[in-house]
């Protein structure tokens, strides 16, 4: 049986790869290695945990031995690195972790593939999954292309920047197989509510301030996040050794037009007098060197592949804020706790 090892699988991104591999799949093995840090949550997978395909090990990729013990117990075909500090306002707060994590972990990742796959790599890929952000800030005009000079602007962007270039730097010097795609930002179900998206729904529940940094004008490419999982899917067996893809959801939108988009669903879903979710947006303080615009050039992936994204933005959206509203247990659990805390840190006399 082919064995493949997704790290990070119990997050946002990674929850909706591993349930489409695993069912799309069923001769191979997926092996999701999670720390389970606050963002990754195996209620995220109960519909999959008991499928003879499937195995959860929790553990963390900055642990050396530990990963090199995996790779030894299982001696897997592949890899797909989701595993990541991903919030770009925990990285401006403490930057280590995103060092440590995004940086070091890859790195670890990298030596175990380099070491069990060394005497044949036929058959094996290493899927990098990295983020639009490495190409750092737009203008109005003009979109990312995988030529596009890397300019990473945030810790998190940095950190992200440097695992491309060292997966790319194990393809050149030791011709290990790899592939990388940088992606927008995702939405849809299961996002931790530290993200812009689910963070405004769970306040408009709550009639709590929603949080617009600066003046609402930054610009966002937004991408269905099933719609992403199968870019993954297929990049992973279609791609090219060596290739970078970029994917993107073609979608651009100023972030109070999402908060505003939001409030008006919300409000029709929740039979509230429309216009009420509205009088909650409260314009805060900016992020420290905040991104202006993200735009992706997804013409290589769709020509070479033939992806394209396949939600409708306004589907995409009404189908999330359904799937939050139904499913309230869930954001109680992510939002109690630690989550009160960090939100009292980073909004408080914002
Ligand atoms: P997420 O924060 O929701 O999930 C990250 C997962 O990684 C969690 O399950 C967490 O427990 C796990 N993890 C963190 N540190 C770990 C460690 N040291 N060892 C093992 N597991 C660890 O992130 P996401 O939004 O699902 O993003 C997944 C990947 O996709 C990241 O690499 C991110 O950079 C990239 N990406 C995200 C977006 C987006 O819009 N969310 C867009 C493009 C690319
Ligand atoms: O572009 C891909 C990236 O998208 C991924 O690599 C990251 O992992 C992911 O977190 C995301 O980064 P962003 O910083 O773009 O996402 P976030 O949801 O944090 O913010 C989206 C926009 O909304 C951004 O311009 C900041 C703004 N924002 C965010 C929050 C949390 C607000 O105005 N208020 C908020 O409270």
């Amino acid at each position: 049986m082919k064995k493949i090892l997704v790290t990070g699988g119990a997050g946002f991104i990674g929850s909706h790869l591993v349930r489409l591999l695993v069912k799309k799949y069923p001769d191979t093995l997926f092996v999701n290695l999670d720390k389970l840090t606050y963002a990754g949550n195996l209620a995220n997978l109960t519909d999959i945990e008991s499928l003879p395909n499937y195995e959860f090990v929790k553990g963390d990729i900055v642990d050396e031995d530990f990963i090199m013990a995996t790779f030894d117990a299982y001696r897997f075909d592949g890899v797909i690195h989701l595993a990541a500090e991903s919030h770009v306002d925990r990285s401006i707060a403490s930057p280590k972790e995103f060092i440590m994590t995004n940086i070091v972990g890859t790195v670890n990742l990298l030596n175990a593939a380099r070491l069990y796959w060394k005497d044949n790599y036929d058959g094996k890929r290493f899927y990098h999954v990295s983020t639009d952000e490495v190409y750092g800030s737009l203008g109005d005009e003009g979109k990312f292309l995988e030529t596009t000079p890397y300019d990473p602007r945030s810790p998190y962007s940095a950190s992200k920047a440097s695992s491309d270039h060292l997966v790319r730097a194990y393809h050149h010097t030791y011709g290990l197989p790899v592939v990388i795609s940088n992606c927008s930002n995702n939405y849809g179900p299961n996002q931790f509510p530290e993200k812009l998206i689910p963070l405004i729904i769970n306040n408009i529940r709550h009639s709590k301030p929603l949080p617009v940094y600066g003046q609402g004008t930054n610009v966002r490419d937004w991408l269905y996040v099933e719609d992403h999982a199968k870019a993954i899917d297929l990049i992973y067996q279609k791609g090219t050794d060596g290739e970078t893809y970029n994917i993107g959801g073609n979608n651009e939108r100023q972030n109070i037009d999402i908060v505003k988009t939001l409030c008006r669903i919300i409000d029709l879903q929740l039979g509230r007098p429309v216009g009420e979710s509205e009088k909650l947006i409260t314009y805060v303080k900016d992020r420290a060197g905040h991104d202006l615009r993200y735009a992706i050039d997804a013409t290589k992936v769709f020509e070479t592949l033939g992806w394209q994204p396949e939600v409708q933005f306004n589907d995409g959206f009404e189908k999330t804020v359904a799937w939050y509203l139904s499913n309230e247990q869930w954001l109680d659990e992510v939002t109690s706790g630690n989550y009160l805390k960090y939100y009292e840190k980073m909004y408080h006399d914002r």
